[in-house]
Order: structure tokens, then sequence, then C-alpha cells
């Protein structure tokens, strides 16, 4: 497709979120597509000169990007629209595709809560040095013990996924039902090894009963994609499962009429890492009221399982900067998963 045009429709989808910026160009959109509708007088040449263009400075980039869908990036570049601070600045995780194999960024300086012991994993593909390579994670806060069942749910009963989605379906434990159009329980792989855990649907999600299928759920599909899992090998799901009206905050009241379904979840799931993506999933899995900063770069225990928590895709899409940082906990992640999936 023309990269104009992917860019305009890109562009018409982000504005009809209710985005006002371009992810990684401090640009407004209306005035990228004005750029694009040949207004302004740095779109030059035709989208193929532009994309050939964009090819001779960001040839890696251009090739890492879907064929059938052409680099937009590379495309604006081309047509010489003028980065911010001068230079181009390569996106830590480009839609088109992350740097898999980039080099590894610098380690994160995390928040460490005082006086909470150190644990030690072995280290990836290093099995016959096992004594000597053990790479140490920083370990956060540990909810519950490993040994535990995880509560006396009153969802003991919901032997399978499909069980507690239909349950769901019917749930008026809070009042959300009455304003949802449906029910979002989640979906994936019942043997999950990583679980990805978000604050609430969506209207796109509550218009199509599944997690994460808006502008924020292809993003969250990309940095699944940067760690080499897709969709269908994970389980992805909410702390609530029905959307908040406006999208607004999830109310204590509802997290506590919700959330039984989620260690449920977990609970028949058990994951060997999850992910908590945002300050809600995270305070509320966590327990704590600790900021996301403070909870990032560390890996919690939550009843035996290791849970690392990092920014909510919707906040990347406003805050291109917090990219860089996501990119450093999903490889933690992928770290703590390689190493459990090694087994002790
Ligand atoms: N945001 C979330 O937290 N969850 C979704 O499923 C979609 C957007
Ligand atoms: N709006 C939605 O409904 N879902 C997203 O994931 C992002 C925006």
């Amino acid at each position: 497709m023309d990269p104009r045009e992917q860019l305009r429709i890109y562009l018409e989808q982000r504005r009809e979120t209710g985005e006002t910026e371009l992810v990684l160009d401090r640009l407004s959109i209306d005035e990228v597509l004005r750029i694009i509708a040949g207004e302004a007088s740095v779109a030059r040449g035709t989208a193929v000169a532009a994309a050939e263009a964009a090819e001779r400075v960001h040839p890696t980039s251009a090739r890492a990007a879907d064929p059938g869908t052409g680099d937009w990036r590379s495309a604006l570049l081309g047509a010489g629209v003028p980065q911010p601070g001068g230079g181009h600045k390569p996106s830590a995780m480009p839609p088109a595709a992350m740097p898999v194999s980039a080099p590894q960024p610098p380690p994160v300086e995390p928040a460490k809560p005082a006086g909470i012991p150190r644990m030690a994993f072995p280290q990836p593909g290093h099995e016959s040095e096992s004594a000597a390579a053990v790479v140490e994670f920083k370990t956060g806060l540990v909810v519950g013990a490993a040994d535990t069942q995880l509560f006396d749910s009153p969802f003991a009963h919901l032997e399978s996924l499909d069980a507690i989605a239909e349950t769901v379906k019917s749930c008026t434990r809070c009042p959300l039902y009455a304003t949802a159009t449906q029910s979002v329980p989640g979906e994936g792989n019942p043997n999950a090894d990583l679980v990805c855990v978000g604050e609430a649907p969506g209207a796109n999600e509550d218009a199509t009963g599944r997690p994460f299928v808006g502008e924020a759920g292809k993003l969250l599909t990309k940095i699944l994609e940067a760690i080499k899992l897709s969709r269908e090998e994970v389980f992805i799901c909410n702390v609530l499962k029905h959307r908040p009206p406006g999208n607004r905050n999830p109310l204590p009241t509802e997290v506590e009429a919700c959330s039984p379904y989620l260690v449920r979840q977990l609970e028949l799931i058990q994951p060997k890492v999850i992910v908590a993506f945002g300050t809600f999933a995270a305070q509320t899995l966590l327990n704590t009221k600790s900021s996301l900063s403070q909870l990032r770069g560390l890996v919690h225990r939550y009843y035996g399982t290791s849970l690392i928590v990092t920014y909510h895709p919707a906040a990347l899409l406003r805050n291109p900067a917090w990219k860089r940082p996501t990119w450093n906990d999903v490889q933690l992640a992928r770290r703590v998963l390689d190493s459990a999936r090694q087994g002790p």
C-alpha cells in the first residue's frame, strides 16, 4: 500500500481513539495529515520516492517493516518531515518491528524496597555452568506464599477458563454489566507460561468481547512479538471483565467484585510469569500503593509466580518515551520466563 495512504489510515484511526499526537513525532495529527495531503512544502515527490529516500536513510527499519504495509515513519522521514529535536531518533520500539536482537540497553536502576532478600535464578543457556552462571534478578514484593491455595476463592468451583468466561458473561457482582455491551473475560492459551494482565476493557474490547484488540492491543501484540511470543501462546486478560463507562478508572468496589475471576484464572493457568501492564494491574495484583516506577525492574512474587510490572500500552501511545523502559521490562520478563522454563 502507498505509505502515505497507510499513514493516513493509521492517523485517522488514532484520531478516532482521541489521540492528538503522533507516537514518535511531536507533530499534531492535523499537521501530518496536511503534510501528506501535499499542503505543506516539505512534502515532495511521490510516495515511491519517499519510500526510496527512507530506504536510503533507514535501510534496516524499512526492511524490518511488514512488507505488506511499508514503514510509514520512513515514508514520513523520506518526505522531509522534520524530526523533533533536529535529527531522526530511532524508536526504541517501532510499530513495524521491534529490534529483537538490539544491543542491551543500559540497566534500569529500579527502586528497591529495603530489606527484601534477593533471589537467584539460573541463567538461560548455561546449564553446564549452573552454579557459576547465576543471574540475580532484583526481587520485589512478595504476595502470598508459593504453597498456599491462592484464596478461598468464591470461584473455586469453576474448573476451567471456559467456565469462568461463562460465569463472567452473566455476572452481576458489580453494576458494570449494565452499561457494558458484553463481558471480556480474556483469551489465549489455557496452559500459557506467560499471562498479560491489563486494566479493563475499552470501547473496542467491549464491542468485540476480546481483550486488547484496540490500538493499545495492537501495541501489546507487537510488544509480545518483540520477546518472541504470539498472542496465541500467552493468555491475555484484564482485572475488570466489563468496561467501565467512558473508560473511567475502575472503582475499588468493582475491583473487589471482579478480581476473584482474575485470581481464579491465574490459579487455573499456573503461568511461570505474569506481566502486569500499567499501574492499575500492578497495584491490584501486588496489593500495594507503590508507584509504577517503584515497581518496575523487579521480579515480584505472586503466590510463587514471578510477576513483572511495566507500562500500559495505552500509556506508551501517549508517551513514546516510555517505550524504551518497557522494552527493558519485557526483556526481563523474557529472561525470567526462560529461566523458569529451564527449571530449578
Ligand atoms: N486496555 C486494557 O487495559 N485492557 C484492554 O483489554 C484494552 C485496553
Ligand atoms: N481503545 C480501546 O478500546 N482499546 C484499546 O486498546 C485502546 C483504545
